[in-house]
């Protein structure tokens, strides 16, 4: 199986065998690209794509040793994304496939990271998923491939977009969820106690924007030299906020619904301390923690790869008119 991944700024191409042994799984980041401007650029996105999709395929296949007329499925992204990012992989993937002859399937990548964990552990259904990126925070109850029981999501902001907006705030770089979990490790995360949003009882929601707004105000209220001096403090405090808000209705979910297992997935799943806190929080009610490789967590072509395998061999074929959409659901 040969993936494709274009939805946002990452270009990558994967290749799989039996659903099982990743041949290769190759990432070209656009960060320097967006870097600048504190967030992707979708107009420039869309041409980085373009310059770096096929070279990136070529190189998957090189570094797989597989000859292009030997894959037996191409799985491809179609959404939910960037439609002009998301267009450069699925007319790629349509063109290997119209040449070749080779069948192709498109691909919602929401639920590619949802069975992302199944790259590296055969996790039973069912599993509560949580997937935290830079678009998405979203929590599922996993049942089995393509029975997807959707329990909660954000209000506004993704968690991932908290990070990235208040590591700009800080001046920390582009993306900046990296940069604050690195931060934060040598910082009191007790030093300031900025605010939880408190959902309703019976939702698995989650909102981001207020911690994001009381982060801002904090920075404002102190001249610059002030908490350039307090950084470290600042990011630890900052995500131990967002990591509470991320585990409470995870583990408040698999206690309810009395399913056991929970899995992280997406970017902010690379998370130090979502990771440690999940996994001590679980613990204590005897619930199983599966987390994915960082590479695994943050987007990838081998999740594709690995739900085009699950796909095809159900038997599922997609026609050349399908289109990409950037506001597909699950
Ligand atoms: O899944 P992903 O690669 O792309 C999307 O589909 O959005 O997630 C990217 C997001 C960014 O917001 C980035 O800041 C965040 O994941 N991220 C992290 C970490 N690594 C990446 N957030 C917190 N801690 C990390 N270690
Ligand atoms: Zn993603």
């Amino acid at each position: 199986m040969l993936g494709v991944e274009t939805s946002c700024d990452d270009t990558a191409a994967a290749v799989l065998r039996d659903g099982s042994v990743i041949l290769a799984n190759l990432v070209s980041s656009q960060d320097q690209v967006h870097s600048p401007y504190g967030g992707v650029v979708p107009e420039l996105a869309s041409r980085q794509h373009i310059q770096s999709i096929v070279p990136i395929v070529d190189a998957a296949l090189q570094t797989a040793a597989v000859a292009i007329q030997d894959l037996d499925g191409i799985a491809v992204t179609y959404g939910p994304g960037l439609v002009g990012s998301l267009l450069v992989g699925l007319s790629v993937a349509k063109g290997i496939s119209f040449r070749w002859n080779i069948p192709y399937v498109g691909i919602n990548h929401l639920e590619a990271h949802l069975l992302a964990i199944q790259l590296e552990e055969a996790v039973s259904f069912p599993y509560i998923a949580l997937l935290a990126s830079g678009g998405h925070t979203l929590l599922y109850c996993v049942r089995g491939v393509g029975e997807y029981v959707f329990l909660g999501g954000t209000r506004d902001d993704a968690a991932g977009e908290a990070y990235d907006k208040v590591a700009k705030m800080m001046g920390l770089g582009y993306p900046g969820g990296r940069a604050i979990d690195n931060l934060a490790k040598s910082g009191n995360a007790k030093a300031i106690r900025f605010p939880r949003a408190r959902m309703k009882r019976s939702s698995y929601e989650f909102s981001f924007s207020g911690i994001k707004t009381s982060v801002w105000h904090y920075l404002k209220s102190q001249p610059r030299e002030q908490w350039e001096s307090n950084k470290a403090d600042i990011a630890a405090s900052f995500q131990e906020a967002v990591v509470d808000m991320l585990v409470r209705p995870t583990i408040k979910a698999a206690l309810t619904i009395g399913v056991k297992r929970v899995v992280l997935s997406g970017g902010v799943a690379a998370n130090s301390r979502l990771r440690e806190k999940m996994k001590e929080m679980a613990a204590g009610e005897s619930i199983e923690t599966f987390f994915p490789a960082p590479k695994f967590c943050t987007d990838n072509a081998a999740m594709i790869a690995l739900t085009g395998y699950y796909w095809l061999k159900r038997g599922r074929r997609d026609a050349f008119t399908l289109n990409a959409d950037a506001d597909l659901t699950l």
